[in-house]
């Protein structure tokens, strides 16, 4: 599903280089729900941004559902993010001029597909997100989850096999944003979609099974939720917390 190996990725800031990834390695092959975690400024943006073809790495190989894309032209790039995965933003980016159902459908207003099957799947993902009723309302009137409900539609219009989300709830309150992470899981377990989620959040760690720890533009390790099988099943975020500054300690 997912595959990326010695990528590496640096800007110029005035006379100054930045090395934002240092040597990725990843691999991800089951559907399923994972996390990114790591500080601010470790590289977790610009890795999705390498994996969702929004930039290009300056080395090594990102491959997703197939398809190389570190190699990627700027077209078929264009054509990859509105068909083959879906890509979810802290600021929810809807058009604000258009009806939830119209920013939803959008991908295929962008390729010229308002077909009827197109227009069938965007109602059914309203429904399935709870926004049956919400349809003809613009962004400006829904709240912040349900905005970020319509960017999850938008973002599954096309049936993609990954969906990438960075930092989805960082502008949620807790009860939202506990709704945002449970359909994110429930996407992932239901749909059999790979869902790539960064977040800093130890609490939204916790609905995944599998958090890949970043620092310093690499991945310095992973935690495996479901490790102690016990009779509650997954880990607790004061667990995830605790463990992931025990990998960040071992780093510095
Ligand atoms: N477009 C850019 N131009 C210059 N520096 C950048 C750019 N994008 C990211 N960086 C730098 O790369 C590093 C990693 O940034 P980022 O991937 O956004 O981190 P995170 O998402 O983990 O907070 C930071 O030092 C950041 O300042
Ligand atoms: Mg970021």
């Amino acid at each position: 599903m997912i595959k990326c190996h010695d990528v590496n990725k640096s800007f110029k800031v005035g006379d100054r280089s930045v090395h934002a990834l240092r040597g990725i390695d990843l691999s991800i092959v089951d559907p399923g729900f994972y996390a990114i975690m790591g500080r601010s400024g470790s590289g977790k943006s610009t890795l999705l941004h390498m994996l969702s073809a929004m930039d290009r790495p300056d080395s090594g190989v990102v491959e997703v559902s197939g398809h190389s894309v570190h190699s990627m032209s700027e077209s078929e790039a264009t054509m990859f993010r509105r068909k083959e995965i879906g890509v979810i933003f802290q600021a929810f980016n809807l058009i604000p001029t258009m009806t939830a159902a119209e920013n939803v459908q959008l991908p295929g207003l962008l390729s010229g597909d308002l077909s009827k099957k197109t227009l069938d799947r965007s109602n059914e993902l309203l429904e399935m997100l709870g926004l049956g009723d919400r349809s003809t309302h613009r962004p400006e009137a829904l709240s912040g989850g349900e905005q970020q409900r319509v960017a999850i539609a938008r973002a599954l219009l096309y049936k993609p096999r990954v969906v990438f989300a960075d930092e989805p709830t960082g502008n949620l309150d807790t009860s939202a944003s506990k709704m945002v992470w449970s359909l994110l899981k429930e996407v992932a377990a239901e749909q059999s979609v790979t869902v790539v989620m960064v977040t800093h959040e130890p609490e939204a760690a916790s609905y995944c099974e599998q958090i890949y720890v970043m620092a310093d533009g690499k991945i310095v390790g992973n935690i495996d939720t479901n490790e102690n099988e016990g009779a509650e099943g997954g880990m607790d975020a004061g667990t995830i917390a605790t463990r992931t500054q025990h990998l960040l300690g071992a780093t510095q």
